[in-house]
């Protein structure tokens, strides 16, 4: 008997359903598995420090001279919030998006009383939930390293350009390392990306991939501006 062909509807819905699961477990572990049991205090720090890492410290390439306060922002792959929250100290309007019913309600939660956060389940691939709107900047982290279909991915990143103003940014994490091993119905582990994977999706996406950083490595950060 010839095996069965696993579909992207059929992928798309495993990834959702095993995150629900996970976020159903323990969200905050499997957000960041670097403690079981997090504290909410300790879990949003976690959040700050991603920013303070990655946006802080890249304020000229993230704003262009825009005052963060009056900036829109695009988030794939929230979680339970632990990133979102910090993003939303910084910005004026924060829009989050996550395929796991599961974390889209604990972020909620965490974000509860922020009237400047909105949160939406989307549908594993494309940012149709969306209403129209344009964001001044979009940001992912550990979320492509977890998606085991680069089709998808490149979905996400045609959609970002589809949202993004001329010439705002989309910073980016990938699976970097080569030597993963992915299967279609493994959610846990994404399709890992060499530079020039990373240069041929910029570019058949629209996108000038101005920095690299991490190529070889887990952490893969991408730096892709519209043109
Ligand atoms: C490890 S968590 C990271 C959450 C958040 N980015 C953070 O740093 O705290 C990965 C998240 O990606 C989401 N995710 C996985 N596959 C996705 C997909 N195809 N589309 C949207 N979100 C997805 C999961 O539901 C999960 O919430």
């Amino acid at each position: 008997m010839e095996p069965q062909e696993f579909t992207l509807e059929q992928q798309i819905e495993k990834m959702r359903s095993d995150w629900d699961a996970r976020a159903q477990e323990n969200a905050r572990y499997y957000v960041n598995t670097a403690a079981d049991a997090w504290s909410d205090e300790e879990f949003f720090r976690s959040g700050e420090q991603t920013v303070a890492d990655e946006i802080l410290t890249d304020m000229g390439n993230i704003c262009q001279g825009k005052n963060p306060e009056r900036m829109r922002v695009l988030e794939i792959g929230c979680g339970a919030g632990r990133v979102t929250r910090a993003l939303a100290q910084l910005f004026g309007e924060v829009h989050a998006v996550d395929v796991s019913g599961e974390m889209v309600a604990q972020a909620r939660k965490a974000l509860a009383g922020a009237p400047h956060v909105f949160v939406y389940q989307n549908n594993g691939k494309d940012l149709s939930v969306l209403p129209a709107l344009l964001f001044d900047f979009a940001f992912s982290t550990i979320v492509f390293q977890h998606i085991p279909n680069r089709e998808v991915i490149y979905s996400y990143v045609r959609e970002v350009h589809r949202l993004l103003r001329p010439g705002a940014l989309f910073k980016f994490q990938v699976q970097g390392d080569p030597t993963v091993e992915t299967s279609p119905e493994d959610t846990w582990v994404g399709v890992p990306f060499s530079e020039e994977d990373a240069v041929r999706m910029a570019e058949e996406c629209g996108f000038e991939p101005r920095y690299r950083h991490g190529a070889g490595e887990q952490y893969f950060w991408l730096w892709f501006f519209k043109k």
